[in-house]
């Protein structure tokens, strides 16, 4: 039986990716801090709280078992965050992963599925964005991410230590039973967002009280507001599997790089009408002024996971990944 180890699995998308792993019968353990976490999203699994910046614990847990890969999903994510507190991305984001392939390395495991981001890009020359196309990130947390891939670069040439690194786009939506979801505190994601208001709206909330902020109307876009390009969250988990199959099959030393995407722009007006039709509410929200870090458009281009790693996106529809999301939050309400 395949050994998995899963950094961050306590999370939004590693949570998604620890229940498709014990149904598909890896055996899984979850190494967690819980900063941003919860234990109870990855029942089933081996569940070890530990942080990526304490070494003793991350290397302690690759000596107790015999992994064949880790999924890499432990990161503060939230851009506006890293703009503020630019010191604990870096901490966190770098240092953490530092520790845990100075741990794999000591403990001679080198296959890696590392979560990178599209924030990598930045304010893109052209769309679609290709993997070949220049990396030169806007925020901290784009470039903590960029970093580590480079890091992963440097590991292949000098260590043959083999990884890939999946620049997700947006991920959005959750587990189509509802059993999953997007449980971030504070959320600043778009969807999760957007619904709550909703579902504040249907509980008896005044719609003019509202506390949705849109950052930013006056964007050079069609309407003025970001744009941006989602995934559904298992079909994200479905190209990691693809891509650890790839790592454990495949012995040739190197660090790929490959973008998760749908090439489709969808901007903040989009998904705010979306959601209004999906949920029958109202959404009431505020105009506020830009958020320093966050660029105008990003959509992506999948051709190369598609080709190399065989990845076919399935839930590629807004309204899937919305309702999805809207059923997972209001079954909780
Ligand atoms: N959500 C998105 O749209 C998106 C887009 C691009 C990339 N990503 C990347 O995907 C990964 C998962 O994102 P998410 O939305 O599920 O985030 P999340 O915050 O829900 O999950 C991250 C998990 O990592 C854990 N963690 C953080 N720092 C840790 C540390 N030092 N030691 C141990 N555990 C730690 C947190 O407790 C949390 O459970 C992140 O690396 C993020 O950068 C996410």
């Amino acid at each position: 039986m395949t050994n998995v180890l899963v950094v961050g699995g306590a999370g939004y998308i590693g949570s998604h990716m620890v229940a498709i792993l014990l149904k598909q019968g890896f055996r899984v353990t979850v190494f967690d801090n819980l900063s941003r976490g919860h234990k109870d999203a990855c029942e089933g699994a081996h569940f070890i709280q530990g942080n990526l910046l304490d070494f003793a614990a991350i290397s302690g847990c690759l000596s107790a078992q015999s992994f064949d890969i880790v999924f890499h999903f432990a990161a503060l994510a939230y851009v506006g965050e890293s703009v503020k507190h630019p010191e604990q991305y870096y901490q966190n984001n770098v240092v953490g992963s530092v520790n845990l392939l100075a741990a794999m390395r000591k403990h001679k495991l080198n296959r890696l599925v590392f979560s990178s981001t599209c924030a990598t890009y930045g304010e893109a020359k052209h769309l679609p964005i290709r993997e070949t196309d220049p990396q030169v990130p806007v925020n901290p947390y784009g470039f903590s991410k960029f970093v580590v891939e480079h890091m992963l670069s440097d590991y292949a040439k000098a260590y043959g230590f083999q990884s890939i690194s999946l620049r997700y786009f947006n991920s959005a939506g959750c587990d189509p039973l509802g059993a999953l979801g997007e449980r971030h505190e504070p959320e600043t994601h778009l969807i999760p967002l957007v619904l709550r208001e909703a579902l504040r709206t249907k509980l008896g909330g005044h719609s003019k009280d509202t506390a949705l902020q849109i950052f930013g109307d006056d964007y050079d876009t069609p309407d003025g507001s970001c744009q941006r390009d989602y995934v559904h969250v298992n079909d994200l988990c479905d190209a990691h599997l693809l891509a650890a199959q790839q790592l454990l099959t495949n012995d040739d030393g190197q660090a790929k790089y490959y973008n998760l995407a749908n090439a489709v722009a969808y901007s903040v007006f989009d998904v705010v009408s979306a959601c209004r039709r999906l949920t029958g509410q109202p959404i009431e929200y505020r105009i506020e002024p830009r958020r320093s870090g966050d660029p105008a458009v990003l959509i992506g281009d999948a051709q190369q996971a598609i080709k190399e790693l065989g990845w076919k996106p399935h839930r590629t529809q807004l309204d899937d990944m919305i309702s999805s999301a809207w059923n997972y939050l209001s079954k909780g309400a």
